[in-house]
């Protein structure tokens, strides 16, 4: 039976079509979607954080409504993401465990702090721009749900990294303070930026890496070297047009290669907030935690709603 379960999936690979809950499929595709779409999640709801941090504070109620919006939209796209979590067979509530025991990773960039309100306008540029890079090939994931909820999610994000964009291009036309103060946001946001696409392709970094599998899975279309890249090239025109200067002196057109050439990216320090040591990890943490603890009544609440409707319509 095990062949006939493998050939089945194999063939549906092969043909480029999409993998349903009700399908088989081999444990080990199972486990890494799982591993994937839950940092995925994780990552979405500890990212409400970063810029939470500044709803009291946004300079109007223009940027604050705006800034309110996108920090529930976040909310909503975990929501989307532990559901297709939830299709492979793993409770909501073990992955949320997994997160506060610090056993699941989420994105290392959320570990960076908002010290300005440019810190705003740096994340939706910097951070959804590359969030947008690297998801919008996520909706052509082998995994149906996982694929379907990219695609409402990578709509959302591409509005995130224009309402950044212009909160940078305001402050640029702005005050010589105000130009100073998206000048350093930038200058904190762009190398976390480059390191969350995940570790380097080749050298030692790439070993244990799940990449080559993934894209023979159709989970990942492409490399993390090649979507920083994609990133790269993208970001530098749009920096010129803010009148931004990248923080890299080795950022510079190479016409055979047809690329922007960039400089080496501090892994060490990767790793450093990978285990747990980056800025804000324990913050973060320790938030997320407060936050569950007092949402638990809204989850009793809503569970003794349900109970309740279930009771009615079985009446
Ligand atoms: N932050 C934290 N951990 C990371 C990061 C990162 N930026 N990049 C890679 N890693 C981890 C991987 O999870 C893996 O660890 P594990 O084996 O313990 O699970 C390890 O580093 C090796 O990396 P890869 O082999 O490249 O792992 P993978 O194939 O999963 O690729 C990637 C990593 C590109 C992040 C992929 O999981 C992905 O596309 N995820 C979906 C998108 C996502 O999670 N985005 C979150 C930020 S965007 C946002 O929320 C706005």
């Amino acid at each position: 039976q095990r062949e006939a379960i493998g050939s089945d999936f194999d063939a549906l690979i092969a043909a480029d079509q999409r993998i349903e809950p009700r399908d088989a499929m081999p444990d080990t595709y199972r486990e890494t979607l799982i591993r994937q779409i839950a940092q995925h999640a994780h990552s979405e709801i500890i990212g409400m954080q970063p810029e939470g941090n500044w709803i009291t504070r946004a300079p109007s109620l223009r940027r604050k409504a705006i800034l309110i919006a996108k920090v529930q939209d976040e909310a909503g796209h975990g929501l989307y993401l532990y559901s297709a979590a939830e299709t492979l067979g793993v409770d909501r509530q073990e992955l949320l465990d997994r997160l506060h025991d610090g056993k699941q990773k989420y994105s290392s960039i959320f570990n960076y702090p908002t010290l300005t309100w440019a810190d705003c306008g740096a994340i939706g540029w910097l951070v959804d721009g590359a969030a947008i890079m690297n998801q919008v090939p996520l909706c052509r994931c082998s995994y149906g749900p996982y694929a379907r909820a990219m695609i409402r999610v990578c709509k959302e994000e591409s509005f995130h990294q224009r309402q950044g964009f212009e909160i940078l291009w305001t402050l640029m036309r702005g005050t010589e303070a105000q130009q100073a103060m998206a000048q350093d946001a930038a200058d904190r946001w762009w190398w976390p930026a480059l390191a969350m696409f995940g570790p380097p392709d080749t050298g030692e970094a790439a070993k244990g890496g799940h990449t080559e599998q993934s894209m023979a899975w159709g989970i990942k279309r492409f490399s993390n070297d090649d979507l920083r890249q994609k990133f790269v090239d993208m970001m530098v025109p749009q920096a010129e047009k803010l009148g931004i200067v990248l923080p890299d002196p080795h950022l510079r057109w190479n016409e055979e290669r047809g690329h922007y050439d960039f400089g080496e990216i501090d892994w060490d320090e990767f790793w450093q907030v990978l285990r747990g040591d980056g800025p804000c990890n324990a913050e973060r943490i320790e938030h997320r935690r407060r936050a569950h603890d007092e949402g638990a009544w809204v989850r009793e609440a809503a569970n003794a709603y349900a109970a309740k409707q279930t009771i009615r319509e079985n009446e």
